[in-house]
């Protein structure tokens, strides 16, 4: 609880919205989460740096890889990237300081602290607005784009904030899930329809909650019912083992791994 308390205060946040939508607090959260279910999430790391690789392999140049949310970085092969790429640029909302030092291990990757939906400036002033994202669509030496288990995370923190800061009914914030879900997709489809750049999308696809006698209690599609591309590879990421968020249940997420 210090470690998170003494994150909170010392990593450098480069956009103001960050702590004030908890985005920090939820990034510091989930490294914590990490942490102690190591044993559990790392066959989906494995399985995430291997279906980099595997889109990787699929490009007919290397010069520029870009990811978006690439947080913890523990998903990302690096060592092996930076040797095949000429450049690397992550892309997330705020970085700890684990994430800052491995990277800066390696002089052709580079953080870029954005918000990947470029809709969080109007949507925490309270807005249902979303933008359609346009930022590196004109860089033509992008040869690989990954969106690294973010495209479910970023209908949460503007719903709830929205819920908590403005008089929207609930058919409204589902709406904007949707939206944000919906303009990451055509963001990713963009970069497709350039010529040879390979788009690699990772996330999950359906989550199912369990009691502790292992009897399904509860299942739902994060992709609040917005049409999902057919997944090519998929795998299970027990999220929550019994005991992390509740002795009485535990909860897998199904991870699908698409090339648009
Ligand atoms: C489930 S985490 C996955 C991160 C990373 N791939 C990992 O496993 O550590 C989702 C990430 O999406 C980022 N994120 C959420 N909304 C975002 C946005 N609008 N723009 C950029 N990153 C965002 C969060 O900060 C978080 O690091």
């Amino acid at each position: 609880m210090i470690w998170e308390v003494w994150q909170y205060a010392t990593t450098p946040v480069a956009l103001p919205y960050v702590k004030s939508m908890g985005f920090l607090k939820e990034v510091i959260a989930t490294a914590a989460r990490g942490k102690r279910c190591q044993k559990h999430w790392s066959p989906h790391y494995q399985a995430c740096r291997n279906s980099i690789l595997r889109a990787a392999d699929a490009c007919p140049r290397h010069r520029h890889l870009l990811i978006f949310g690439a947080g913890s970085l523990q998903d990302i092969p690096l060592d092996i990237l930076s040797k095949r790429f000429e450049r690397i640029t992550l892309v997330d909302l705020v970085f700890l300081s684990a994430a800052r030092s491995k990277a800066a291990l390696y002089p052709n990757v580079c953080l870029r602290e954005r918000d990947v939906s470029e809709s969080l400036v109007d949507i925490n002033a309270g807005t249902l607005k979303v933008c359609d994202p346009v930022h590196w669509l004109d860089d033509p030496e992008i040869d690989l784009v990954v969106s690294l288990n973010l495209l479910t995370q970023l209908p949460l923190m503007p719903v709830k904030w929205l819920e908590s800061h403005g008089n929207f009914n609930e058919h409204q914030t589902e709406k904007l899930g949707q939206d944000l879900i919906n303009s990451h997709l055509q963001y990713l489809q963009k970069f497709k329809a350039k010529k040879d750049t390979v788009v690699c999308l990772i996330a999950d696809r359906w989550v199912q909650r369990f009691d502790c006698e292992g009897q399904l209690i509860k299942e739902f599609d994060p992709w609040w019912d917005v049409p999902q591309p057919v997944i090519q590879q998929e795998w299970d990421w027990q999220v929550m083992p019994l005991g992390e968020a509740s002795n009485r249940y535990s909860q897998i997420h199904r991870v699908g791994v698409t090339i648009l």
